[in-house]
């Protein structure tokens, strides 16, 4: 019998119980390695559909497919003990129907043993949020600049900058979280209605372009590791990955060129 305590990951009721509290820290991952490194420090991973533009060169979300979410929220998940996963509903999986969500979500938690999954939309969610947590399967939701409409929002557009717009994004919170969500990521929004927002639901507010005003942020990691050539505005950079990979990646290409590319004895260890 081992005489060493499991590490328990992060549990929904956890991140739920921080409203208010300390700030819940997150990213996204996509793969093991990273997502081991992030499971050090972050309380929940998003594997988000932001993938589909910053792994796989889209110029939107719209096109990542379910499969392509559960083979990355697998690795994620193999790649991690601590924190919560959570993994996104890509565009086409859930909207139709809460049938047709609970089928994809269910296939989604059941092919990935991720812990919750997230979904885009405020109020015309709130139907499909309830019969998804009433069956078992906890829901985060996703308001404010929601990237799988934003060809209907007319591209990637802070949202809120009109103050007659702010009572329907707070609506749109009161009515996930009145639906059973257990955290509600807010994006893109004016920093007094972030708080606004933030002040009128009882569960943690998630900010990702929308101030400190939230209960906790996220950013996507490689956003935030300088490693895409276009970041957006509000995204604080914490390193220079960049330059750094093509910097090694030159280094090689001149030492293989130059034939002096070092044999067995210098490199293995
Ligand atoms: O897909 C994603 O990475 C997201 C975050 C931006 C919140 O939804």
């Amino acid at each position: 019998m081992s005489t060493q305590t499991p590490i328990r990951r992060t549990t929904v009721p956890q991140i739920r119980a921080r409203k208010g509290g300390d700030p819940i820290v997150s990213l996204t991952s996509y793969h093991a390695h990273t997502a081991a490194i992030v499971d050090q420090h972050a309380d929940f991973i998003l594997v988000g559909d932001s993938l589909g533009m910053v792994m796989h060169g889209m110029d939107s979300t719209v096109g990542v497919p379910l499969d392509l979410m559960i083979m990355h929220g697998r690795a994620v998940v193999r790649g991690t003990k601590r924190a919560l996963i959570v993994v996104d509903m890509p565009f086409g999986s859930y909207e139709e129907s809460p049938n047709m969500a609970f089928r994809n979500a269910a296939k989604v938690m059941k092919e990935t043993s991720c812990g919750a999954i997230k979904l885009e939309g405020g109020a015309r969610m709130a139907e499909t949020i309830r019969f998804l947590t009433e069956r078992g399967i906890p829901v985060m939701a996703h308001i404010g600049l929601t990237p799988q409409s934003s060809h209907v929002m007319g591209g990637f557009k802070t949202q809120g900058r009109d103050e007659t717009t702010w009572q329907a994004h707070i609506d749109d919170a009161k009515a996930v979280a009145e639906a059973g969500a257990f955290a509600l990521v807010v994006e893109g929004v004016v920093e007094p209605l972030a708080d606004k927002i933030t002040a009128a639901v009882d569960i943690p507010t998630i900010g990702i372009g929308a101030s400190s005003k939230c209960d906790g942020q996220i950013l996507v990691l490689e956003d935030m590791l300088g490693l895409n050539p276009w970041v957006p505005k509000f995204v604080k950079t914490y390193g220079d990955l960049g330059p750094a990979i093509e910097r090694a990646v030159s280094d090689y290409a001149g030492e293989v060129r130059s034939r002096a590319f070092p044999g067995p004895d210098n490199v293995y260890r």
